[in-house]
């Protein structure tokens, strides 16, 4: 069903969070570039519109973090965006965007972002928190995102803050599936919790109240 609404080929429920979930892709990203001998891609773009959590995961994974500015409505500014693809573009590692974004605007240039970053030879990584404005309507794996987590403790489910358990699955496009996270039991390489399906007991509520 994740596969479905997110347009992705594969899902990891190993995180536990939404935070841990971005850990989790950018490990997958990072993976993926070490496999094609690019091991060398250190840059991470972020919007300034960004939740704090994406920087914060970043810095995480050893990943250098340039901001890119944006507009006075809070879009992402397409000129600064090109010009700083272009100042990292050997080291580009990733571009971390929200969609629809922390201020709650679907941003018409979203698939020209992901374009551009792949044209470069980076990831996209889309923050999937909001994911239950996107359902029915696109995906991010339509966008053209390559990895996202979704913040599963909060859409389909329970209101944010209560200070809980928390479940931010990944989910990949083909090319980054042998990069997730798993566990022993099923013969994955690495893990990023000790459960082998996080906090699953959430997901109950999360698959009772899906649209
Ligand atoms: C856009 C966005 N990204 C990431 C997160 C982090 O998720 P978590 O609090 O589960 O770590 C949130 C949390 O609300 C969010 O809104």
């Amino acid at each position: 069903m994740l596969c479905e609404i997110t347009g992705y080929d594969a899902i990891s429920l190993q995180p536990n969070s939404g935070a841990q979930g971005e850990y989790a892709g950018l490990l997958a990203i990072q993976r993926y570039h070490q496999s094609r001998g690019e091991g060398h891609r250190n840059v991470c773009l972020i919007p300034s519109s960004a939740h704090g959590t994406n920087p914060a995961s970043a810095s995480m994974v050893s990943l250098k973090v340039v901001v890119v500015g944006c507009d006075d409505n809070g879009n992402i500014d397409l000129d600064d965006l090109k010009a700083k693809i272009e100042k990292h573009r050997d080291a580009l590692s990733c571009i971390m965007i929200t969609y629809p974004s922390t201020h709650g605007v679907y941003e018409e240039t979203v698939r020209d972002v992901c374009e551009l970053v792949h044209e470069a030879g980076g990831q996209v990584y889309l923050d999937g928190a909001n994911m239950n404005a996107q359902v029915g309507l696109t995906s991010p794996g339509f966008i053209g995102s390559d990895v996202s987590h979704l913040n599963l403790h909060k859409t389909f489910c329970i209101p944010h803050g209560g200070g809980g358990p928390g479940m931010g699955p990944i989910g990949v496009k083909s090319h980054l599936t042998p990069f997730l996270p798993g566990h022993v039991e099923t013969g994955t390489h690495y893990a990023v919790s000790a459960a082998a399906m996080g906090s699953a007991s959430i997901l109950p509520i999360s698959w009772l109240t899906s649209p």
